[in-house]
């Protein structure tokens, strides 16, 4: 088979790691990729949201699957494209997509079937998003609806903050489009834990749980990030959270989704928060998620290709899908500035020595010029390893980590330590 991978971070470099191991896989692409993927799969100069040109080079190369990273493209209908062109493609249609898309179809979708979440209201008007602020209590969050890469959430102390937020969304357009309804919601405490889950619209199998580190400094401290690195698996989710999280949160989302005639299939991320109230829903992406995949996809047993295929097809129900006992952990190495900014061009050095301690180096922001290896994005690097259990699959990431360099490199340096807690 001839597969074609959509995006160019560390998740997409880890699906063509993965992918790559199926003996059905004949030859593997990357549009755009980056330096790391280029040395397991041919990278094409297509942006991952220019349909067209995706629909294009896949008509010509007769790829026979395709599978989007990001979630851009899908929201903005990829696999609607590719399948009115009889073309195979994993991932949710534009309609199933707007789960991610849009935070108030979302949360309203919650409300509509009992899936748990944190109260809230959406609104197009600043004085009622105000109004509301009352009802929810402080702290407070205030989410701009659509796509904002993570930047659209704001976690608000005091009414004036809220007030602020609330006027930078709705009224200057700070996130433009992504801005034009607002979501205020009650803040949730405790732990976060990510489940993601394969699913071909009816039937829906969990994979193993993992946990993203959001802030950039050791602690949890500093701004938010895309993600500074992930363990798998996260003990605080429990057999028994598990057991609430699969029926009334996985299970439930995807009948929903059904019902509304909005039919999702493909990966469903329950961005979760672990409440003394229990499980509630923080967010859904309709994609895998970086770092986590980085961390999660060490430790599948099975092949993908076949998992991809199975839930293209609607028979999912017929797969037994298999994972190693190890745990796994990934750090991410960024540049300089990130995540308000980012150092560019800077030459890395010891990926071969990191590779050689066993752990797996994931490239992200990373392009070949002149020879060398050079960063180029925030995220750089994201460095995985398995081990027995956590605390051995950290030091082994450590490992591969301690190898590399390059100039300003920052890397948080207690990955996983949360999973001690508990
Ligand atoms: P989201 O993109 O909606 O997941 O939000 C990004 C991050 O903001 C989450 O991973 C949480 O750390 C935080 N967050 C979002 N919603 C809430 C909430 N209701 N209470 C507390 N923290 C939240
Ligand atoms: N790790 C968070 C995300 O992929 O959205």
């Amino acid at each position: 088979m001839k597969v074609l991978v959509v995006g160019s971070g560390g998740r997409e470099h880890a699906l063509v790691w993965k992918l790559s191991q199926s003996p059905k896989v004949e030859k593997m692409y990357c549009a755009p990729g980056n330096a790391g993927i280029a040395q397991m799969a041919e990278c094409v100069n297509i942006k991952a949201e220019d349909l067209d040109g995706l629909l294009a080079f896949a008509q010509e190369k007769s790829i026979d699957l395709t599978v989007v990273g990001p979630e851009v493209p899908l929201t903005m209908g990829i696999v609607d494209k590719f399948n009115e062109k009889g073309l195979k493609i994993f991932g949710p249609s534009g309609k199933a997509a707007e789960i991610e898309g849009s935070k108030t179809f979302a949360k309203d979708l919650m409300a509509k079937y009992n899936i748990p979440t944190a109260k809230y209201g959406a609104f197009t008007d600043a004085d009622q998003a105000k109004a509301f602020l009352a009802e929810v209590g402080l702290p407070c969050v205030v989410k701009a609806d659509g796509l904002a890469a993570g930047k659209g959430v704001l976690i608000c102390e005091t009414k004036e903050e809220a007030e602020a937020a609330v006027a930078d969304i709705l009224v200057d357009n700070k996130f433009g489009d992504a801005g034009s309804r607002v979501v205020v919601e009650e803040f949730l405490t405790g732990q976060e834990v990510s489940m993601l889950a394969f699913t071909d619209g009816n039937t829906v199998v969990p994979m193993v749980s993992s946990q993203d580190h959001k802030r950039i400094w050791d602690g949890d401290k500093g701004l938010n990030t895309g993600g500074m690195g992930a363990y798998s698996p996260a003990p605080i989710y429990t057999p028994d959270v598990h057991a609430i999280v699969v029926p009334e949160v996985l299970e439930a989302t995807v009948a929903a989704m059904k019902a509304e005639d909005r039919p999702f299939a493909g990966i469903l991320y329950a961005g979760l928060m672990l409440t003394a109230d229990g499980p509630k829903v923080l967010e859904f992406n309709a994609r895998f998620g970086d770092p986590e995949t980085q961390a999660v996809l060490p430790r599948l047993k099975s092949d993908l290709v076949d998992i991809f295929l199975a839930i293209i097809d609607g028979k999912l129900h017929e797969m037994q899908i298999e994972w190693y006992e190890e745990a796994a952990v990934c750090v991410v190495m960024a540049s300089g500035g990130y995540p308000e900014t980012s150092d560019k061009g800077r030459v890395i050095t010891g990926l071969d020595k990191a590779a050689e301690t066993g752990a797996i180096v994931f490239h992200a922001g990373t392009k070949e010029t002149d020879g060398n290896i050079v960063t180029n994005g925030g995220r750089v690097l994201g460095i995985s390893a398995l081990g027995k259990d956590i605390a051995e699959a950290i030091a082994n990431a450590y490992k591969g980590v301690e190898q590399i360099q390059f100039e300003n490199m920052q890397y948080r340096t207690d990955i996983g330590k949360k999973a001690f807690l508990a």
